[in-house]
């Protein structure tokens, strides 16, 4: 599904950050833009949240201005009571919505606010699908988080962005979010010019031909965003940058793969909110379960949309005492795909920079390759050889 873009007009941060979690929380993927943020290319934010419980004639002021300027863009108006005479203004100011605020959070009065704010800002999003049904297919995201370093996140997450680029030839990007020394360039054998860090320094002037710049370009047609080469960036001020490159970016690729690496760091938080599908690669022990379940309750309490985290059970093989079940019932989800240990195939990819998914006959490969296709709905014709496919469905 494509983002939701969102923006807060208000003086007041607290409610800035009560509106947003709102906001996150509401089962559709949001992102929120900061007003001086906003990147050159593409079309302001869908939805614009004004807080008129202070000065009424500024607050009233602000939604006509946007009215005229942003006739499309869904206006909530959010004021301290609900007197008719404000509706009423509200409206005619060209609201689309009108709440009054009740803060507290576990009040009835508050979840009540809080449940037809974002059944609203749901409506908001179905009718911009809607509208922008037909027009181009809505980007898709798939954040790669793993429960622990080692886990097989850039494994991962690089052999699935080329194949998703190999098997759609659509327009299809790789982002390396780790803070410095990320390995998705490596791991790809390309030597990249620029990184994350030139992206979110240059927002200004992030059209489609700076990009084009700024991405390397792997044989497969995959492009991809490097890490950053600094050891402390991106860091939490570069968050809301991160969110709006993602934006960006989103209007220019079709598909875009991240690798968040294995830390919920405030990027990583901006790629999950931004995220259709949130994979948590773990590996069948101990340490990976436990760091797995922590994650898993950390972005239940983010409000990214826990029904977006699929398990991805990395490093199966028949040496391991944790069964699939009993890991299943540690996380609570089920294992979504799973992928065999080799690690002489996997490190002989790795050092010579070129995907599993372009060189390989493996039992590994092939999974890569069936992983992908279900997640395109495309049929699953990966006919590995069935020795080895048995030996590794019975470890399962
Ligand atoms: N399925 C696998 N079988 C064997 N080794 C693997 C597998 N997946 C990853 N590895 C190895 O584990 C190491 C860490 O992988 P990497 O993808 O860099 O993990 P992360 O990004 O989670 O830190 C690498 O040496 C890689 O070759
Ligand atoms: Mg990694």
């Amino acid at each position: 599904m494509a983002q939701l873009a969102a923006s807060i007009i208000t003086h007041d941060d607290e409610f800035k950050r009560q509106v947003a979690q709102m906001l996150r929380a509401c089962g559709v993927p949001v992102g929120i833009v900061e007003g001086a943020r906003v990147a050159t290319e593409g079309p302001g934010p869908d939805l614009v949240v004004v807080d008129i419980r202070g000065d009424v004639s500024t607050g009233m002021a602000a939604i006509e201005r946007l009215r005229v300027t942003q006739p499309s863009v869904a206006i909530f108006a959010i004021a301290a009571t609900a007197e008719p005479d404000l509706i009423l203004q509200a409206m005619r100011a060209g609201a689309n919505e009108f709440f009054p605020w009740v803060p507290g959070g576990a009040s009835q009065a508050s979840r009540a606010m809080e449940d037809s704010f974002q059944g609203a800002v749901r409506r908001a999003g179905a009718r911009r699908e809607a509208a922008t049904a037909g027009a181009r297919q809505p980007c898709v995201t798939h954040v790669f988080l793993g429960a622990k370093g080692g886990a097989g996140t850039t494994t991962v997450s690089v052999n699935c962005a080329v194949e998703l680029a190999r098997l759609t030839k659509r327009p299809t990007a790789i982002i390396d979010l780790k803070p410095c020394l990320g390995e998705v360039a490596l791991f790809l054998g390309v030597r990249p010019r620029f990184t994350v860090l030139d992206a979110i320094e240059n927002l200004h002037r992030l059209d489609r031909d700076f990009l084009r710049e700024l991405m390397a370009r792997h044989k497969s047609g995959l492009d991809i965003l490097a890490a950053s080469e600094q050891f402390d960036r991106p860091n939490a001020q570069d968050a809301s940058a991160i969110e709006e490159l993602l934006r960006v970016l989103s209007r220019l690729y079709d598909y875009i793969v991240i690798d968040a690496g294995n830390m919920i760091n405030a990027c990583a938080v901006s790629a999950l909110y931004a995220a259709d599908t949130i994979f948590l690669v773990t590996n069948p022990d101990v340490p990976s379960i436990r760091n797995a379940q922590r994650l898993v309750d950390r972005v239940r309490q983010l409000g990214a949309g826990s029904e977006r985290v699929k398990i991805l059970l990395n490093r199966v093989s028949d040496q391991h005492l944790i069964a699939p079940k009993q890991i299943e019932t540690a996380l609570g989800y089920g294992i979504h795909h799973a992928f065999p240990s080799d690690y002489r195939t996997v490190s002989t990819a790795l050092n010579s920079g070129v995907p599993l998914a372009l060189t390989n006959h493996s039992e590994i490969s092939a999974q890569f390759g069936s992983f992908t296709r279900h997640l395109l709905g495309l049929q699953d014709d990966a006919k590995p050889e069935p020795e080895k496919r048995k030996a590794f469905l019975g470890i399962l």
